[in-house]
C-alpha cells in the first residue's frame, strides 16, 4: 500500500476502530482517563492521522494526551504480560529488527539491521514466489534441503538484504524453492539469535524478551528456546495478540508514560517518524 492509501484507509476506518473497542471494552468515553497515541517511529502519512484523531479526541473529551514511542509500547506490554523483569528484548518485525536491553536510565540498542527488517525480507522472498502478504507463516512451514547462502553479521549489526538478494538469484536460476526457503529462514533466524547470544553474554542478563509480529514464528521461537537451554536463560513470548502490533501495547505504554512525566502539551505533540527508542529516558518500572 502507498503511503497516501495508508493515510486515507486509516482515516475512513479510525471512527470505526474506536467505536468498536469501546463497545468491547464496555466503557463510554467519558470514562477514559488517557489518550494515547504512537508518535513514531513508522510512515509519517499514517502517524500523522493517529495523532491528529489523538488530539482531537484530547481537546474534545478534556483528557491528557501523551505520544508514545512505538518499539517501547512492544517492550513494555511484552513485560507487562510476560512478567519480565530486565530482559534483553529481541524486536522483530517488517520494519525492525534490533537487540534492545535497559542500561538503567534508558532502552539501548545493542545490536540492529543495518538494511531492511526481517519481515520485510521475509516478505519480498514470499512475493517473488507468489505468496500472500504477511509470507512470513507460510515461510516457516516450508521444508527443504540446506544450501549456502551469504550469512552477515557485522559486530552486534547485522544485515539481510545480500541474503534476500542471493536467495531470489537462486529461485530465479532454477535452485529448487523449497531449498531456498528452508535455507533462508535458517540463516536469517540464526543471525538474530547469534546477536541475541552475544548480548546476553555481554550485559549478564538471564532473559530474552521476544516481542513484534515475527516472535510468533516457531521456528526462530524454537532457535531461541536452545540457545536459552543452553545458556541457563528464560524466553518468553507473549501471546500473538500482544505481540504483533496492537492497540493495548499503547495504553498501557501511555500510562506508564503519564506516571513518569504526565501529559504531553497538544502544541508539541507533533509525530516523529525517525524516533529512536534510546532518545527517550526511560525508567525501568517495575510494578509486576
Ligand atoms: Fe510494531
Amino acid at each position: 500500500m502507498r503511503p497516501n492509501d495508508l493515510a486515507e484507509h486509516h482515516s475512513v476506518v479510525a471512527m470505526n476502530v474506536i467505536r468498536k473497542a469501546l463497545e468491547k471494552a464496555k466503557i463510554s468515553p467519558l470514562e477514559i482517563s488517557i489518550i494515547g497515541y504512537s508518535r513514531g517511529p513508522g510512515i509519517g502519512q499514517a502517524l500523522v492521522i493517529g495523532a491528529f484523531i489523538a488530539r482531537n479526541l484530547s481537546v474534545r473529551l478534556g483528557k491528557p494526551l501523551v505520544g508514545i514511542n512505538h518499539p517501547l509500547a512492544h517492550i513494555e506490554i511484552g513485560r507487562k504480560v510476560s512478567l519480565s523483569q530486565d530482559p534483553v528484548i529481541v524486536y522483530v518485525s517488517g520494519g525492525n529488527t534490533q537487540v534492545i536491553t535497559h542500561n538503567g536510565r534508558k532502552y539501548v540498542v545493542l545490536g540492529e539491521t543495518l538494511d531492511i527488517g526481517i519481515g520485510n525480507a521475509q516478505d519480498k522472498l514470499g512475493r517473488e514466489i507468489g505468496l500472500p502478504f504477511p509470507a512470513g507463516p507460510k515461510l516457516d512451514q516450508m521444508r527443504g534441503e540446506w544450501i549456502d547462502l551469504p550469512y552477515t553479521v557485522k559486530g552486534m549489526d547485522l544485515s539481510f538484504s545480500g541474503l534476500l538478494t542471493e536467495s531470489i538469484k537462486r529461485i530465479k536460476s532454477g535452485t529448487r524453492v523449497e531449498d531456498v526457503v528452508w535455507s533462508f529462514m535458517e540463516v536469517a533466524f540464526s543471525m538474530i539469535v547469534e546477536v541475541a547470544e552475544r548480548a546476553l553474554a555481554l550485559t549478564g542478563k538471564k532473559e530474552i524478551l521476544l516481542v513484534g509480529g515475527v516472535a510468533a514464528s516457531p521456528r526462530l521461537r524454537d532457535k531461541f528456546n536452545t540457545m536459552c537451554n543452553e545458556r541457563g536463560a528464560k524466553l518468553k513470548v507473549p501471546p500473538p495478540e500482544l505481540s504483533r502490533d496492537n492497540g493495548a501495547m499503547i495504553a498501557w505504554t501511555a500510562i506508564l508514560s503519564y506516571m513518569i512525566r504526565g501529559p504531553d502539551k497538544v502544541e508539541e505533540s507533533f509525530i516523529k517518524p525517525q524516533w529512536r527508542i534510546d532518545e527517550i529516558q526511560w525508567p525501568l518500572i517495575n510494578v509486576y
